[in-house]
């Protein structure tokens, strides 16, 4: 084996790696990085430009310019180095029709020249992993479709690739079979494969992964750690509020103060019984991008006779920075 073209602690970086489909800019300078044992999630809205991202990545597509190194080895001249270290699960696999589900895995491991003695061995190891030990006599074309999407995944693992390049491996999957398919993947990481996982299923993504990467129209908008990313996006902070008094004073009160980006009454309803019954209300108050300290909320409710009963930060999910990110557009 060729020696790589640098020393790095990175599974995968990408430097300026930009793809056309004639005029369509589908890779606009993409510059990540995928750090080794991590689940990487790969966040794009349809047509952002993943599998296209996925495919020069796999050497099946040559980017237009720019480059890539997988464990240091360079895309355009370390091929078959980075052939035997990653396994690529496409979008969409055929199936082939005739074969039994341990005839197409073991088709697939002589492919990578492995011997039959060694094959049989990993072919019962990974129909473990996967959960379908008891269909190894099946034919694969007679798989259900979640059955189908592990076969797939079978298939990438045959030659014990260090990096898993997978592209929407949980799409069509009905729920249960998702969150199976999301333990095989935490399996996978703690057996030391590094993950690079491209879904819409962002609340999934948001609980697996550790990095993720957001791509629209090609490029990329934010890489790094998912924490970092809450981070980032909770220089808007947003709070719930519950006061006892009249909400209507609260709402007032508070879309008055210069600091407030919104409030928002999300409930209202009586507290006690007769006399000693007071108006409860829940109130998601939003500070202006800069604004951190939640103290203005009480400041600003105090001459309004409304009294501050609870204020809690809400938690900004994955899927919210998502959309707060893109713009939802579509090349
Ligand atoms: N072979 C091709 N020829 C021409 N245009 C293409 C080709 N493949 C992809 N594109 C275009 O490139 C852009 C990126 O496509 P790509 O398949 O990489 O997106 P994606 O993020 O994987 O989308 P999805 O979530 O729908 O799978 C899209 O505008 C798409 O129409
Ligand atoms: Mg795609």
């Amino acid at each position: 084996m060729s020696e790589p073209t640098s020393q790095t602690s990175w599974a995968i970086e990408t430097f300026d790696l930009s793809h056309t489909y004639g005029e369509l800019t589908a890779l606009n300078r993409l510059n990540l990085q995928v750090g080794r044992g991590d689940i990487f999630g790969f966040i794009g809205s349809n047509g952002a430009g993943k599998t296209t991202a996925l495919k020069i990545l796999s050497l099946f597509l040559r980017p237009a310019s720019g480059t890539a190194s997988i464990y240091g080895y360079d895309i355009h001249h370390q091929g078959d180095e980075i052939r035997r270290l990653i396994g690529y699960m496409p979008d969409t696999f055929g199936v082939y029709k005739d074969m039994l589900v341990v005839e197409y895995l073991d088709f697939f491991g002589a492919c990578y020249q492995m011997k039959r003695s060694d094959r049989a061995k990993k072919i019962e190891e990974i129909l473990q992993l996967v959960g379908l030990s008891e269909k190894r006599n099946d034919l694969a074309s007679h798989l259900s479709r979640g059955m189908q999407q592990r076969l797939g995944l079978a298939r990438v693992l045959i030659h014990d690739p260090d990096l898993l390049l997978l592209d929407e491996p949980a799409s069509g999957l009905d729920p249960r079979a998702r969150v199976e398919m999301m333990n095989i993947l935490r399996e996978l990481q703690k057996k030391g494969k590094t993950i690079l996982i491209s879904s819409h299923i962002l609340s999934e993504l948001q609980s697996l992964c550790n990095r993720v990467g957001i791509i629209e129209k090609g490029n990329l908008l934010y890489c790094g750690s998912t924490h970092d990313l809450k981070f980032r996006q909770s220089v808007l902070k947003t709070f719930r509020v519950r006061t006892l008094g009249d909400s209507g004073s609260a709402l007032q009160a508070l879309k008055g103060g210069s600091s407030i980006e919104e409030a928002q009454l999300i409930s209202c309803g009586l507290n006690g019984h007769g006399e000693n019954s007071h108006s409860l209300s829940e109130i998601r108050v939003t500070l202006k991008n800069g604004c951190m300290d939640p103290g203005q909320i009480s400041e600003l409710l105090l001459p309004s006779g409304v009294k501050l009963v609870h204020l809690v930060q809400e938690e900004i999910s994955l899927e919210q920075t998502f959309l707060n990110l893109t713009r939802g557009e579509v090349q």
